[in-house]
């Protein structure tokens, strides 16, 4: 008998087998022992003539439950690719009646099955290669089979999933149906069965692999093309090598091929990292003094202050998620201005093709702009971007105060500011909430939601549950200068500006960090944001910078040329007209080496492993600071933060799972080591220390 995880119920000869495991009827042990259990029931009942597979709840298959990759296997229980095997094998009619999501192991299931129905919400794909492993029962062999090389290839690859027109289109699902897919799936399979027209098994089909058995040529073009995408990870190459394959090879040494590769990812860190981002982007939204059932606002309508940079792409956030938004500014002149980028930015998507104009012209439409508080009197949540000035800030929340319903919450998106200081601007502090998103506000995914003192759990749930809305992944931190993405990263570029000043030079310490993953090093990326802000900020902090702390000046000086990065042609870099790529400047090098003279220092080589040492090890110790100091609530959160909001290759599993894969101990002695070479700012954080002295993790907390 099937278990509790397959259930079966009988419709005039056919036997409708139910996969039903919440909360994404996961492919575990025991949905795996059910199927097999009801493929053998099934095949031997002679009252059945054809079978249906399909999910209980909201969905038919999320894939493999992958809590189980690392277990060792239970007894007795079918590996997937088997169990796919067995159920393609079936002398009885198959239909996989699929809706919601079919994904990784489940859309394998359903590639098993003969004919494949599915419901017009559903998605369908492969996302394995995001968790750097690949579609390991039989994906990579069907896929191809069925939806021809190139289309099962941007499938596999990209991971992303397709809809199910999309997926009708490229034959990956037989019909797209309205109604009870369940009840079509019966019909179907019984008409199979009266039929008795041969069964078509994705195993045997061989047309769209002949097409590119006469271009092999293919491979190499698509491994060249994914290059930049896939930089650093090991399994967009895989599943090449694996689709490769099963134009190479036929059935059986393909599946034995693609199960070699998927063992070999499975165990490897990288698989290991991106697993752990996948959890730790679920985790984020779990927060121990605002449980699930904490009631959240509805958001029906938003309004932003200031449209600038980041105004603007905050408004078209709300715009894209179908929120009505009200743009406020100082001017018309600003205002103008400030929709004038928005549409550029829907312009361009428009022309490459992924934006239609119609949709444009809905998402503009939904943007009103104002020079009026009184008309923001409606607004569920306004969100305020104007200049990082507190004085301002204060003035904005003040009048925000006054002019907005009492219900409403009002968010900063200050990035170093104090949220309660702002907070008490206002007679509702339990509204008020930072909402830091970072730039461009309308691409990255990344917003850190930072409570104040007073913030009400209420407010929390509201926003947590907004920037779910608005497509992003919010993570909840506390008030601090920077916060926790920046203020790890002021960490990181100190060390840097200071590698500098004893012997390397900008172009060497960028690459060392880009070989490492991120995305490029600390002065491309100062050159790209525009040098100008933190000398503004730098020059405000000068008479309270404690002295007896090392500081670095070259960058200060880089700004007094009037270099202010790519926005001037020229700062850590010099570049060319209408380009974006860095060019190291001997010009800077000159002041580099002149600031070392100036300090006395002997310049020395310094190898690539020491500026990463020297770069990561000190934002890591950063990380462990805010951690012992509550303003994450986890480790994990924190890398979150750093994968949605800096790149930091997810390959690595953010900086914290990276620090527990180096060796607690590792860094904390190194870190110690550097304080004693290189002062204070070095100085190993307590709760390295101590993770270091019971020789624990940041994993373990
Ligand atoms: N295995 C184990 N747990 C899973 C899971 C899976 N495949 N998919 C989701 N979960 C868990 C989540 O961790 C979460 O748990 P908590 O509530 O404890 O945090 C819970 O299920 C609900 O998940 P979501 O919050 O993501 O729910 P959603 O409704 O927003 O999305 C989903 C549902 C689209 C299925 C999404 O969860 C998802 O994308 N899941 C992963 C899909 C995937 O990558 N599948 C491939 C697995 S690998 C594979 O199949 C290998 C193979 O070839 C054999
Ligand atoms: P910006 O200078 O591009 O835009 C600020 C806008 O505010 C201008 O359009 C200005 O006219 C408007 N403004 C000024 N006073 C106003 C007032 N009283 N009422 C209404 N509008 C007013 O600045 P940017 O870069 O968009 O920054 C805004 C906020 O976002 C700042 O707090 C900044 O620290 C923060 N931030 C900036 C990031 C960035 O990369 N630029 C990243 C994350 C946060």
């Amino acid at each position: 008998m099937p278990n509790d995880a397959v259930t079966v119920s009988h419709r005039d000869g056919v036997a409708v087998i139910t996969m039903d495991n919440p909360p994404v009827n996961g492919l575990g042990a025991a949905v795996r022992n059910g199927l097999r259990a009801a493929l053998e029931e099934a095949a031997r009942d002679d009252t059945v003539r054809a079978l249906v597979v399909t999910g209980a709840g909201r969905m038919f298959s999320g894939g493999a439950d992958i809590r189980e990759f690392g277990q060792p296997p239970p007894p007795d229980v079918p590996w997937l690719p088997e169990l796919i095997n067995q159920l393609e094998a079936s002398e009885k009619p198959v239909v996989a009646a699929i809706h919601g999501v079919a994904l990784g192991g489940g859309c394998e299931v359903a590639l098993g099955c003969h004919v494949r129905l599915a419901t017009p919400d559903t998605r369908i794909g492969l996302p394995e290669v995001t968790l750097g492993l690949l579609p390991g029962a039989g994906g990579t062999q069907r896929m191809p089979r069925l939806v021809g090389v190139p289309a099962a290839l941007d499938l596999i690859v990209s991971g992303t999933p397709v809809s199910a027109a999309k997926a009708a289109a490229i034959g990956l699902v037989d019909e797209v149906v309205e109604g009870d897919v369940v009840e079509a799936a019966v019909a179907r399979a019984r008409a199979l069965a009266d039929e008795g027209a041969p069964i078509r098994r994705t195993s045997a089909l061989e047309d769209r692999l002949a097409e590119a058995r006469g271009t092999p040529e293919i491979f190499a073009e698509f491994r060249q093309s994914m290059a930049r995408r896939a930089r650093g990870f090991e399994a967009p190459y895989a599943c090449v090598d694996c689709v490769e394959a099963a134009v190479s090879q036929p059935f059986a040494d393909g599946l034995a091929f693609e199960r070699a590769r998927f063992q070999e990812l499975v165990t490897s860190d990288q698989s290991k990292a991106q697993r752990h981002a996948f959890f730790a982007e679920r985790e984020v939204s779990k927060i121990p003094d605002v449980p699930k059932d904490t009631p959240a606002a509805t958001v029906a309508a938003a309004a932003v202050v200031g449209c600038g940079t980041m105004g603007g792409g905050i408004a078209m956030n709300f715009v894209n998620a179908g929120i009505p938004v009200t743009v406020f500014e100082v001017s018309q002149a600003a205002l103008d201005t400030g929709m004038a980028v928005i549409r550029k930015n829907y312009a361009a998507t428009v022309s490459k093709g992924r934006l239609t104009e119609t949709a444009m012209e809905e998402r503009l439409a939904r943007i009103t702009t104002t020079l009026d508080y009184g008309d923001l009197a409606e607004a569920d949540v306004v969100i305020e971007a104007v200049f990082e000035d507190m004085a301002l800030k204060k003035e904005v929340f003040g009048a925000l105060d006054a002019a907005c319903k009492p219900p409403a919450i009002l968010a900063t998106n200050t990035s170093t500011l104090d949220v309660n200081e702002i907070a008490s601007a206002t007679s509702r502090p339990d509204k008020v909430i930072g909402t830091h998103f970072f730039s461009p506000a309308n691409v990255m995914r990344l917003m850190e939601n930072v409570r104040g003192d007073r913030t009400s759990p209420e407010t929390i749930a509201t926003i947590m549950t907004l920037s779910k809305r608005l497509g992003k992944i919010g993570v909840l931190v506390g008030v601090c200068d920077g916060f926790v993405g920046n203020r790890m990263l002021y960490a990181y570029r100190r060390q840097a500006d200071f590698l500098l000043e004893e012997g390397a030079l900008p172009h060497h310490v960028d690459r060392v960090l880009y070989d490492f993953g991120l995305p490029m090093g600390p002065f491309a990326m100062a050159d790209l944001a525009g040098l100008d802000v933190g000398w503004r900020i730098r020059q405000g902090q000068a008479a309270t910078r404690p002295k007896h702390l090392r500081y670095s000046t070259i960058a200060d000086r880089i700004c007094e040329m009037g270099r202010f990065g790519q926005k001037t042609g020229a700062g850590w870099y010099r570049y060319e007209a209408g380009s974006r790529t860095p060019i190291p400047d001997p010009a800077i090098e000159e002041l580099i080496v002149s600031i070392s003279r100036e300090h006395g220092t002997t310049r020395r080589k310094i190898g690539d492993q020491e500026i990463l040492e020297r770069c990561m090890y000190p934002l890591v110790n950063e990380g462990a600071k805010i951690l012992d100091e509550g303003i994450a609530l986890r480790a994990s959160d924190i890398d979150v933060i750093w994968m949605n909001g800096y790149g930091f290759p997810r390959y690595r599993g953010g900086p914290m799972f990276w620090a527990d894969q180096v060796g607690v101990t590792t860094i904390h002695d190194a870190m110690r080591r550097l304080h004693d070479e290189h002062g204070d700012w070095l100085e190993p954080a307590p709760l390295l220390a101590r993770l270091a002295s019971e020789g624990t993790a940041f994993g373990d907390l």
